[in-house]
């Protein structure tokens, strides 16, 4: 058996490890607290789940759909994002839709990273990033954060960029760290860009409506719209309408790339499901904020308990404002157990999350996730989308964990 390099490089995802032995812990008899999904636990909007039934006995055709996705669906998308954007691209993007938003992403990176390109990622970042790009042989260039927790310094970018850099990634809400950029950080990040003209944007924003703040994150070709002709945008259904199951994705970008990723598509894996669009074309993208009120309520909720709980116990000086997507990032070091149990060896193992992490798992039932896959050493992410009651305990678990 022979392995490709490629394939081989990909590690095994270090949440599905604990998800695996989670599973062990709950076969044992022991209570659970799974704090590690990027999902909703709810289900699709009534509507549209009564449309895919609706579509199912109905369709005339089980046959493939348009590789680039059905011509409405496509339409819709790209009205929704001009109406919620304010832009408008109708004459100069074309959109695309995929099988998930993982699939867009892969097939945009494909269609423009050649080996030795330049891929900028601010850490911490999604766990997928590195690996799309290393597929296509890309090299990763990482940007860290300024004095402000989890905001990506511009200054660092601005010292990264090279004649070689060809994408930069950008993922606001973010996963992990659960926060929006800030208008005046996107200000500046639109005038760094504006100096690289040959430099494309991946704006992947398929957390935009999990913004609990009450607030819209902005970007920053809306505050200069003529980046939008170096800019991908990436969304799905997957998080706002709590179907990750259902593996629908879609892009906007310039109309020559999106010819290009529709041509590795076609060969990839065709158009998306043919069911799945068809229903989704009734919905109304407009509904996805009443639809997910109810959500938002127990992540801003949820985010105060965290807050509060986190005070408690006087570690204040950990809690960071978070306002979108599922997540915060625990600083494990600032954590009493990790002062006492951490490794001060001259080894090489600086991140001990895993270890952590998996320690707070056999003993508290707690599974939250490490670090290391997100591009920073000894945090854990805690995925906050389990109703408030036990949301509190599994938190009052983690943090009596790591303060005795
Ligand atoms: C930042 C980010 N982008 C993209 C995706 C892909 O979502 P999907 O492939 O389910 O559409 C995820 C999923 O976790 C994500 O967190």
């Amino acid at each position: 058996m022979s392995i490709s390099k490629r394939a081989q490089i990909i590690p095994e995802s270090i949440t599905l490890k604990l998800n695996t032995l989670a599973g062990k812990l709950k076969d044992e008899g022991r209570e659970v607290f799974n704090l590690t999904a990027g999902q909703l636990p709810c289900f699709p909007p009534d509507a549209f789940i009564e449309d895919l039934y609706k579509v199912a006995k109905e369709t005339k055709s089980f046959q493939y759909s348009p590789v680039k996705g059905t011509e409405e669906l496509r339409k819709n998308f790209t009205n929704y994002l001009e109406q919620t954007r304010g832009i408008n691209i109708k004459d100069t993007h074309d959109s695309l839709v995929g099988n998930g938003g993982k699939a867009v992403l892969t097939n945009i990176i494909s269609s423009i990273v050649d080996p030795g390109d330049e891929v900028i990622l601010f850490a911490p970042y999604w766990i997928s990033y590195p690996h799309m790009v290393g597929l296509c042989e890309g090299t990763l260039v990482m940007v860290g954060t300024g004095r402000q927790k989890f905001v990506p310094d511009l200054k660092q970018l601005e010292e990264k960029i090279t004649k070689k850099t060809k994408v930069i990634i950008l993922n606001s809400p973010s996963n992990p760290s659960g926060i929006y950029l800030s208008d005046e950080w996107m200000r500046e990040f639109a005038v760094i860009l504006k100096k690289h003209p040959n430099i494309l944007v991946i704006s992947d924003e398929i957390y935009y409506e999990l913004a609990y703040d009450g607030k819209k994150p902005k970007y920053y070709y809306q505050f200069d719209k003529s980046l939008l002709a170096q800019t991908f945008i990436v969304h799905g259904i997957s998080k706002s309408l709590a179907c990750t199951g259902l593996r629908i994705g879609w892009c906007v970008g310039p109309k020559e790339y999106i010819n290009a990723i529709g041509r590795l598509q076609g060969h990839i894996a065709s158009g998306a499901n043919s069911l799945t669009q068809e229903a989704l074309k009734n919905y109304n993208l407009f509904n996805t904020e009443n639809f997910l009120r109810p959500m938002l309520d127990t992540l801003r909720e949820n985010a105060g308990i965290l807050k509060s709980e986190l005070h408690k116990r006087n570690l204040g000086n950990i809690w960071y404002e978070i306002n979108s997507a599922f997540y915060f990032m625990l600083n494990l070091k600032e954590l009493p157990y990790f002062k006492k149990n951490s490794c001060s060896c001259s080894c090489s193992n600086t991140d001990q999350s895993f270890e952590m992490c998996k320690k707070l798992m056999e003993e508290t039932g707690v599974v939250i996730v490490p670090s290391s896959d997100f591009g920073i050493d000894n945090h854990a992410r805690i995925s906050m989308v389990l109703p408030a009651a036990k949301f509190q305990i599994a938190v009052a678990k983690i943090l009596d964990f790591f303060t005795r």
